[in-house]
Parts: structure tokens; C-alpha cells; sequence
């Protein structure tokens, strides 16, 4: 992994604060309406939540915020968005800042923390999954609404939601040291989803609802960012077809615990979510 020097520390001053507004153009290209201004990243800050920057040579190059929730009496942080500038992914910044969030929820007594993301983006769901042990045993329909974000490419908003048990044996484990990214040895379940084609351009062709074994896999598309811009039918196939597993599976008791990668000798990883049933042994 290259290395930069980067700074982290919470975001307090609006002038800080306006960098992330700008930031989210960059990452997400929003539209105007969709941005959320510094006044509100602000008052997130001081009302439990927290926003966390990563500076590199004195510029913001990513940025988590949360903002504070309650349910059934219990406080916990809902992270509202995590981005890192693309020149500055895949350094390890995106988990660090994580790990921050983490470290400042337990700080203020918090012990939970949840964020949706979009089933479609593996690379979303292994570091939500994989890397930082969060569980999704919730599917949201269109979430959003229609949104005019580019990253989402005009794809209805479905979300699965992300629930990071902070003092679970998981979390602790991740914040110690970062999961191997690849999955060694043979699939550890059996896979539902029917797929054709190149890993790069996987299609979905079809998928089984009446599995009910201990755990079950489902196929995830790669290059899920160029699949949007260039091959819209397809991601609409995808989302379709994961929407109706998803809702399905979650439905009959299991969560998705993992997003595995497991290596192909030649071309990218297959990519498969991983299925338990909610209460059985921890993998
Ligand atoms: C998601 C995002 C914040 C990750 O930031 P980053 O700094 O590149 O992330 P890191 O380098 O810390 O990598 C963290 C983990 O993400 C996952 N990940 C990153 N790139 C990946 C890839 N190409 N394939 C699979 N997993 C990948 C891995 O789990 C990785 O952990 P590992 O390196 O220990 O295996 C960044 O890609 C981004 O800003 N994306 C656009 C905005 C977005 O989708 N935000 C929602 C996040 S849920």
C-alpha cells in the first residue's frame, strides 16, 4: 500500500466544515439540493454526532460524519456519509476513519453505530461487511428517492442497512488490525444466485428463494461504478434481482454477516455475500 502523510481530527470550525460540502461534489457529484450544508454538519457535531477529516498537506481529502439517533430508548450514531477523494483511495483512509468514529461513539458512551449502503457496491459491502464487521439484517426500497447524484446513475435508491455492534467481538477485532482481503479455501456455503459472463460484466441470470441451508451465498457484480455509467440494464438487473433475495432471505430469519472475495486465477475476485441465520455461531 503507497503511503501518505495524512492528518485526522474532528471538524468543528465552519470553515472546515464548508470543505466537506465541497468534498461531497467531488465524491458524490450532488446536486445542490442533495448537499448537506456545513450548518447542519455542525450541529451534528455538537449534539452527539461527530464529523472526521483526513488532511493530507492541508486539504481535506475525506471526511465520516454521524449524527446522533435513539430507539427503543437506546442512543446510537447514524454515520451519514463516509468519502475519500479518488486520488486518495485505497490507502487505508476510508477504514481509519471508521476506526475514528468508532473510537469516538464509544467515547461518548455510544456503543452502536448504523449507515446504509447500496447492495450494488461491493467494494462498499466488503469494507462494511468484511473489513469492519457491521451486519445488515435490514433492505430499504428506494431509500432516497430518485436521486440526481451521479455515483448513483439515476438506479432507484435501495439500501441495506449497516448495524456495527462497537463492543462485539468483530468491531474489536477489526479496529486492532485489518482482515485479510481475500477468502482463502473452498465457498464456505451454497451459492443462490445463477450468473453468466465475465467476471467484469457478470450478469445476473437467475436466483433460487427456497434455499434454507445453515449459510448461503450471493453473487455481487465488480466494477459495479462503470456498470452504472455503461450498462444500465444490467444494474437494473442486479438491483432488481438482489432487491427481491434480499428481502426474501432477511424475511426468512438470515442477515448478511460477510462479503467475501474469493480469488479466480485469472481476472478479478468473485464476490459473494454471506447469508447466516440470525443467532447461529458467529461464522
Ligand atoms: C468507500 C470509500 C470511502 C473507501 O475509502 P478508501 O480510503 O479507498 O478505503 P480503504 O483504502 O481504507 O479501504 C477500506 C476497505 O474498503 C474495501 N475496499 C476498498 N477498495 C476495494 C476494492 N477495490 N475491492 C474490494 N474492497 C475494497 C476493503 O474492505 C478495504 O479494506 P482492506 O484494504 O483492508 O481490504 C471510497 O471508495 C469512497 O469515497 N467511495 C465513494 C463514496 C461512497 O461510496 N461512500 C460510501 C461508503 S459505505
Amino acid at each position: 500500500m503507497k503511503r501518505v502523510r495524512v492528518q485526522y481530527r474532528r471538524l468543528i470550525e465552519v470553515r472546515e466544515l464548508r470543505a466537506c460540502v465541497d468534498l461531497q461534489r467531488r465524491v458524490w457529484g450532488f446536486a445542490e439540493r442533495d448537499l448537506v450544508p456545513a450548518s447542519q454538519l455542525l450541529t451534528a457535531a455538537m449534539n452527539g454526532g461527530a464529523v472526521i477529516g483526513a488532511i493530507h498537506d492541508h486539504r481535506l481529502v475525506g471526511f465520516v460524519w454521524s449524527h446522533g439517533g435513539v430507539k427503543g430508548g437506546r442512543p446510537y450514531l447514524h454515520s451519514r456519509m463516509l468519502g475519500v477523494l479518488p486520488a486518495f483511495r485505497g490507502l487505508g483512509i476510508g477504514r481509519r476513519l471508521k476506526i475514528l468514529q468508532r473510537r469516538a461513539a464509544l467515547e461518548e458512551g455510544v456503543d452502536r453505530v448504523q449507515w446504509t449502503f447500496d447492495p450494488i457496491e461491493r467494494a462498499n459491502a466488503h469494507l462494511n461487511l468484511h473489513t469492519l464487521g457491521a451486519v445488515a439484517r435490514v433492505y430499504y426500497t428506494d431509500f432516497y428517492g430518485t436521486s440526481e447524484a451521479s455515483l448513483h446513475a439515476g438506479l432507484p435508491t435501495d439500501r441495506l442497512l449497516a448495524d456495527w455492534d462497537l463492543k462485539g467481538s468483530r468491531a474489536r477485532k477489526a479496529a486492532r488490525r485489518a482482515a485479510p482481503r481475500f477468502h482463502a479455501g473452498p465457498l464456505p456455503g451454497e451459492v443462490v444466485t445463477a450468473t453468466a459472463g465475465p467476471v467484469a460484466r457478470l450478469r445476473l441470470e437467475g436466483y433460487r428463494l427456497d434455499a434454507a441451508g445453515k449459510t448461503l451465498l450471493v453473487e455481487a457484480p465488480a466494477e459495479s461504478q462503470r456498470m452504472k455509467r455503461r450498462d444500465p440494464a444490467r444494474a437494473i438487473a442486479w438491483r432488481m434481482g438482489l432487491r427481491e433475495i434480499f428481502l426474501s432471505y432477511l424475511g426468512a430469519g438470515y442477515e448478511a454477516r460477510d462479503l467475501i472475495l474469493a480469488p479466480q486465477a485469472r481476472g478479478p475476485a468473485r464476490g459473494y455475500y454471506v447469508l447466516a441465520r440470525k443467532g447461529s455461531g458467529s461464522r
